[in-house]
């Protein structure tokens, strides 16, 4: 049998059932774009981004300050304020909810969608009591009401590991401490029984201890539930330990992509490579420390070309000229480099085996 070629499309798709049943998708950015308003014209923020991810799938999302990790997912939810414009699909199983009016997203946020963010001060609403605001999203998202709504409310507090719940359901946030107010907003976005959790770099304002007890929480709560999860983070260890693939942003931009175990094995990207190179260890020999030389671009800075390229030691002229798409670069992995052939042949600094967070 001859099989056909990559250019014979539809002898491909007709033999794609047999050989392989396309993976169930439970959220996928299509070529998703924000734009915001800047005082020279509009400013390209995010610039295209294509992710996807799999029904129970950890998802870590990775990158310096300012590559734009949370816009992307506030915008994808349309949490951003007027007069920033997105272009391109967030598909919800399948159905693209950029289309969806305010009030049927309002319901999947929440719902199907539950969301963390770093500061708890920004979701928890300081002058109403925390059991208002849990059974507020019980009536909403599952049509609890009354007893139901109560023994529900106190059963999340206690699965967050909230002692004394029937007191502290009656408490106002500013009498929790910052620990349990992260954990009052995990009961929150748990509450509409999501199949995604979007976790917005969850555990940074906690101490190490705290961090890890919150860290444990998410853990244990996915295993029970099979909820799919995105965690955006600058710290590379937290992702390593929770996710099953990585997604590496930089300027707006997934330069790389690829499992757990493979991104840190063996990076392909410069950025990538760069990053875990920059981590310090904790044990293994002793080595200097080689951070990224220069910063992220400002998006209304944003070089021509490879974004990467003013502090890549690889960069060439033609990075200079062409935006460099996703490509394959083994098996499961992508990276959005011009020179992968040569990245193939050099080894990458080791992971290393503790990893902690870049700046
Ligand atoms: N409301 C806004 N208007 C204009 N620019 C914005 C706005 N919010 C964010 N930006 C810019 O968008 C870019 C991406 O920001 P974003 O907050 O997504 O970064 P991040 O990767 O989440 O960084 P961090 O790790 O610091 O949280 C930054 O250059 C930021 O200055
Ligand atoms: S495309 Fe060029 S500049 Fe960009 S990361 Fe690859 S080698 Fe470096
Ligand atoms: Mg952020």
């Amino acid at each position: 049998m001859t099989l056909p070629t990559t250019s014979d499309r539809s002898g491909v798709a007709a033999l794609l059932p047999a050989m392989q049943a396309p993976s169930p998708t439970l959220l996928a950015l299509d070529s998703f774009s924000v734009v915001f308003p800047g005082a020279n014209g509009p400013v390209p923020v995010v610039r295209g981004i294509d992710l996807s991810l799999a029904p129970g799938e950890a998802l870590g999302i990775v990158g310096e300050s300012g590559c734009g990790k949370s816009v992307t997912w506030l915008a994808a939810l349309r949490l951003l304020g007027r007069g920033v414009v997105t272009s391109g699909e967030v598909r919800l199983a399948g159905e693209d909810i950029t289309r969806l009016p305010e009030r049927a997203l309002s319901r999947i946020r929440g719902g199907r969608i539950g969301l963390i963010f770093q500061d708890p001060t920004s979701s928890l609403n300081p002058v109403q009591r925390i059991g208002t605001q849990l059974m507020e999203v019980l009536r909403l998202h599952r049509g609890l009401r009354g007893d139901a709504a109560q023994r529900e409310a106190l059963r999340l507090l206690d699965r967050v590991g909230i002692a004394d719940a029937p007191r502290r359901l009656r408490q106002y946030p500013h009498e929790f401490s910052g620990g349990m107010n992260q954990r009052v907003m995990i009961a929150l976005a748990l509450a509409g029984e999501p199949e995604l959790l979007i976790a917005d770099e969850p555990t940074t304002a906690l101490d190490a201890t705290i961090q890890a007890q919150i860290l444990d929480l998410i853990r244990d709560i996915r295993r029970e539930s099979g909820m799919g999860l995105v965690l955006i983070s600058h710290d590379i260890g937290v992702v390593a330990d929770l996710c099953d693939r990585v997604a590496v942003m930089y300027a707006g931009r997934i330069v790389e992509t690829a499992a757990t175990q493979d991104l840190l094995g063996r990076p392909r990207h410069p950025y990538t490579r760069g990053l875990l190179a920059a981590l310090p260890t904790l044990d293994g020999p002793r080595r200097r420390l080689t951070p990224i030389a220069g910063t992220v671009p400002a998006p209304d800075r944003m070089p021509p070309g490879c974004a990467f390229a003013p502090r890549c030691s690889l960069a060439i002229d033609e990075c200079r000229g062409e935006t460099p798409p996703l490509l394959l670069a083994a098996q499961d992995q992508r990276a959005a480099c011009l020179r992968l052939a040569e990245t193939a042949a050099a080894p990458a600094a080791q992971a290393p085996a503790s990893l902690g967070a870049f700046a």
